[in-house]
């Protein structure tokens, strides 16, 4: 599992005695769930850039030892001016003995996904708050390809986090689109090839931060995404599809999708092309519910695919299957991403693209 940088404490300006400032904040290095810390020794490089030019202020090294819950950043002390600017403050893992540029997390070319995913905090100073919002950016991709921004809460919200399924469901998605010979997945391959004679009608379910259907956006020109959660991701989705940047072709829209509530008439009557599913089954309590929405859309747009990335947590998870297969959708393809752990391990993301087995023999 890849590790993500979290503020425990959101950064701030303080004053110190004589008048300079220091800048704060307290991060540790956990698992999306934030069930287990880094177990190994990390090199950290923290930047303050200023917001608008990106402009680098001040940079130090910094260390993540294995066994730690939490790592206290102290910085300074800086000369009073440094309040007037509005700054942010990003952490990284350095890359071998040289501190690595607080350049965008590679996932999606060389070096692949890093074990440890960095973190930019939002702007804070200037004429603004001393201290940063409760939230932590997350930056992927080289500035030529995709790049993609991604908000996330910096609390324990199940629904307001990125989850390692997702990671994996973009470069899969991204490596599709880009023709990537490594792949096969003919029937994503149908769907997301560049020359398109109708527009990609895409449905996200428990969409969370809205990663994956945001960089498909991102990626494809004529694809419209609709992202849908529970209410309590619709904070976190909006302010993520307000910074997106969809080809000029393509849109991004959120609203509320239950998978305990009847569907409503707009949703079961609009066909879509495919569904996506990630990280979703990871609590067989609302699995029935889930398959349940899937077997409604689908008969619908009898020709939908449904691409399901998921982590295995649970031994319960294993109900999916047999629920998808009892409410007639049918494992089309299946593939696996390995995404990097601690100790030089790897861990499985699994694939499956589900639909109605007659209209895809
Ligand atoms: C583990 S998160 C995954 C989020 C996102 N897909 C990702 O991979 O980053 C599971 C998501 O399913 C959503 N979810 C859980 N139960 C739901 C339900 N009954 N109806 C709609 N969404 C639900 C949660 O709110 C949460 O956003």
């Amino acid at each position: 599992m890849v590790y993500y940088i979290r503020f425990l404490k959101t950064p701030k300006i303080q004053k110190l005695k004589g008048g300079s400032l220091s800048v704060s904040a307290l991060i540790c290095i956990a698992t999306d769930l934030g069930d287990a810390f880094l177990a190994q020794d990390v090199d950290l490089l923290v930047t303050l850039t200023l917001k608008d030019s990106e402009k680098v202020l001040h940079q130090e090294p910094l260390s993540w030892k294995a066994g730690k819950r939490e790592l206290p950043i102290l910085l300074g002390p800086f000369h009073p001016q440094l309040s007037q600017h509005i700054i942010i403050l990003s952490v990284s893992a350095a890359d071998g003995r040289k501190p690595r540029s607080p350049s965008l997390d590679s996932l999606l070319g060389n070096p692949g996904v890093p074990l440890v995913i960095s973190g930019w905090s939002a702007p804070f100073g200037g004429p603004g708050s001393l201290v940063a919002e409760k939230l932590v950016e997350r930056r992927f991709g080289p500035k030529d390809c995709l790049n993609l921004r991604i908000w996330e809460e910096t609390g324990n919200s199940i629904a307001r986090h990125i989850w390692d399924a997702a990671i994996a469901s973009v470069i899969y998605l991204q490596q599709i689109s880009a023709g990537d010979s490594a792949v096969k997945a003919p029937l994503l391959e149908t769907l997301l090839q560049p020359e398109r004679s109708a527009p990609l009608r895409v449905i996200e379910l428990g969409s969370g931060c809205g990663i994956v259907g945001i960089a498909l956006a991102e990626m494809l020109s004529q694809c419209s995404v609709l992202l849908t959660d529970l209410p309590e991701a619709e904070e976190i989705v909006t302010q993520n599809i307000a910074v997106a940047k969809p080809t000029h072709s393509s849109n991004l829209e959120y609203r509320v999708l239950d998978w305990d509530e009847p569907l409503t008439d707009d949703l079961c009557n609009n066909s879509v092309d495919l569904i996506l599913v990630s990280d979703c089954t990871y609590n067989a309590d609302s699995l029935p519910a889930l398959v349940s929405v899937l077997g409604r859309l689908v008969q619908t747009s009898s020709d939908a695919v449904i691409l399901v990335a998921l982590k295995r947590r649970h031994e319960s998870e294993v109900v999916f299957f047999d629920l998808m297969q009892s409410s007639g959708l049918f494992n089309l393809h299946h593939d696996s991403m390995q995404l990097p752990s601690q100790h030089d391990q790897f861990d499985q993301i699994e694939f499956y693209c589900y639909g109605n087995k007659t209209r895809h023999p």
